[in-house]
């Protein structure tokens, strides 16, 4: 397919948006039931046309999933073992999450990548095996400030897809998300501009292009994350090839990541 084809197919492909609240080490149970009811009985209220994901804690999981309708907002875990069972203290397996409703899992995220010091192998264990389990998964991957400054932005992320990458067959791609979250915009405030984000998006795309085929490519979501606020939700989801976001900070209040969500309906042909 040649590139002018390629950016053609993209630009008609319709991608259903994708915005995922990432609650992290935050909320108690009370906070985070009464969080997750308040979202899903008013996004319930809406058109369904986004994948709408919560990332609650894993000691709240359950507690949220009962909150929920069952209706149009899903349920996901901020992580998994590596592992499917056994003597691995204080991990999660894939088969508990989903034996308690989740289906949606995140891998990779950078406060783990950075904070907790997981490797691209370890992160490509996880997201095997959140495969494997039938999980859909959001792939996070992301640079940091000094990669970014080094001119090494293209290079770090390219590692950190091919890591992921290299044991998933083409089938699975349906199930992926992929959150491009460069490090220098999670919880700073600063947010990619929509040329950054622009230019990193189609560096992912065009990977999963040569990885696989470019119609798959242009078949997979890619969404934004960073600093995402009500403000600038639509501009960041109106740039070509972005296809939602995924949330830290903002998923802890309803207005916010409902606007959020809200805002994703625009990107329905991101393009
Ligand atoms: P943030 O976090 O929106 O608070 O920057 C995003 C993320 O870490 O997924």
């Amino acid at each position: 397919m040649t590139r002018a084809r390629f950016a053609r197919t993209i630009a008609t492909m319709s991608r259903r948006p994708f915005v995922g609240g990432n609650w992290k080490m935050n909320t108690d149970l009370a906070t985070g039931v009464a969080l997750a009811q308040a979202i899903d009985s008013r996004w319930n209220q809406s058109q369904d046309a986004v994948d709408v994901v919560l990332f609650p804690p894993f000691p709240y999981l359950q507690a949220v999933g009962r909150a929920m309708s069952g209706g149009v907002v899903s349920l996901g875990a901020q992580d998994l073992s590596s592992e499917a069972n056994g003597a691995l203290t204080g991990e999660v397996s894939a088969e508990m999450l989903t034996d308690v409703g989740v289906t949606w899992v995140l891998v990779g995220h950078s406060e783990r990548r950075h904070k907790l010091c997981e490797p691209n192998s370890v992160v490509a264990d996880k997201f095997a095996m959140a495969i494997e389990s039938g999980l859909s998964v959001v792939l996070c991957v992301g640079e940091t400030q000094a990669e970014r400054s080094a001119g090494q932005a293209n290079h770090v992320v390219g590692r950190q897809l091919k890591s992921a990458f290299e044991r998933v067959s083409p089938e699975s791609l349906a199930k992926i998300v992929i959150a491009y979250e460069p490090v220098w915009a999670i919880g700073t405030g600063v947010v990619a501009t929509p040329h950054d984000a622009e230019e990193a998006h189609q560096e992912i795309r065009g990977f999963i292009g040569s990885r696989y085929d470019p119609e798959l490519a242009a078949g997979i979501r890619i969404v934004y994350g960073g600093s995402l606020a009500p403000g600038h939700a639509k501009t960041l989801f109106s740039v070509p090839g972005v296809d939602g976001g995924l949330v830290g900070g903002a998923s802890l209040q309803a207005n916010d990541f409902l606007s959020i969500c809200s805002s994703a309906m625009i990107g329905i042909v991101a393009g």
